[in-house]
């Protein structure tokens, strides 16, 4: 694992655009797995403004996103296949029909579980998996004593998750309970992860989770076990990281990283 700091949360999700710039000028039919929520949301904002200012082209590129809510239909402002059309898709130049979520108002969600991981092998497998990382230590809706062998399913969500994405709903209570999301063994059979983690509110969270014992009950520790896995973060994040001057000589002295110093 590699870990990255920044200054500020704009300077962590630029460097994370400009990695996948690059994976995407290598190989324009990527397959890039994708997540939501607030920290993504910088994100998105770049790889947008990149389309439209540089031409980074998205046209071959297959998307999975990470989960979406059970019980939300596409169309709904709160679900999160409105959330990627209006945060990423309607800025880039992709073709909706390779984006793909669960669906979460199928009505047999074991079989759309087992159908969303075939898609998944089918394109050949996810080349670059973006993370966030939640305040209960979960990736994905991989809530905590999830197996680091589990696959997509419907998963309920634990209060600490409901607290944290409740304040998007209008109507707290209306928030779903519970989400069809990738296992932790999906994830971490994508050939590279990214993890971006901004903010201090994820501070304590990310020192266990990169720092800390491998366990089930901080589902995010299990990208310690993948062997491509670069985690990128602001300054404010990284307040409680041991290791920070370790990681700041790496960013400054790696040859990997000196396209992207002083940009
Ligand atoms: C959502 C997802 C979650 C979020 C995490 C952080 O698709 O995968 O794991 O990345 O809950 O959310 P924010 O960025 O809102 O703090």
């Amino acid at each position: 694992m590699q870990v990255v700091l920044r200054p500020t949360a704009d300077e962590a999700s630029s460097l994370v655009a400009r990695m996948i710039a690059k994976a995407l000028r290598a190989k324009p039919d990527l397959v890039l797995g994708l997540a939501t929520g607030t920290t993504m949301e910088r994100l998105y904002g770049i790889l947008g403004r990149m389309h439209r200012e540089e031409g980074l082209d998205f046209s071959l590129v297959r998307t999975f996103n990470l989960d979406e809510y059970i019980g939300l239909a596409a169309d709904d402002a709160h679900s999160y296949h409105y959330y990627m059309y209006n945060h990423l898709f309607r800025h880039i130049n992709i073709d909706r029909r390779n984006t793909f979520l669960p669906d979460g108002m199928a009505k047999d969600l074991k079989s759309e579980a087992r159908s969303y991981e075939e898609k998944i092998l089918r394109c050949g497998g996810i080349d670059i998996q973006i993370l966030g990382l939640g305040t209960v230590g979960h990736i994905g809706f991989n809530e905590p004593l999830s197996s680091f062998y589990s696959r997509t399913r419907d998963k309920s969500l634990t209060p600490t998750t409901v607290a944290q994405n409740s304040r998007m709903f209008e109507e707290p209570s209306l928030m779903p309970r519970r989400a069809l999301t990738m296992g932790i063994g999906t994830i971490l059979e994508s050939k590279a992860l990214i993890l971006l983690a901004t903010g201090k509110s994820k501070a304590e969270i990310l020192a266990k989770a990169i720092e800390g014992p491998v366990t089930s009950m901080i589902s995010a520790t299990a990208i310690q076990l993948h062997h491509d896995c670069r985690v990128i973060v602001d300054e404010e994040a990284a307040t409680s990281l041991q290791a920070r001057e370790y990681y700041r000589w790496i960013y400054e002295n790696e040859p990997e990283w000196e396209e992207y110093r002083g940009k």
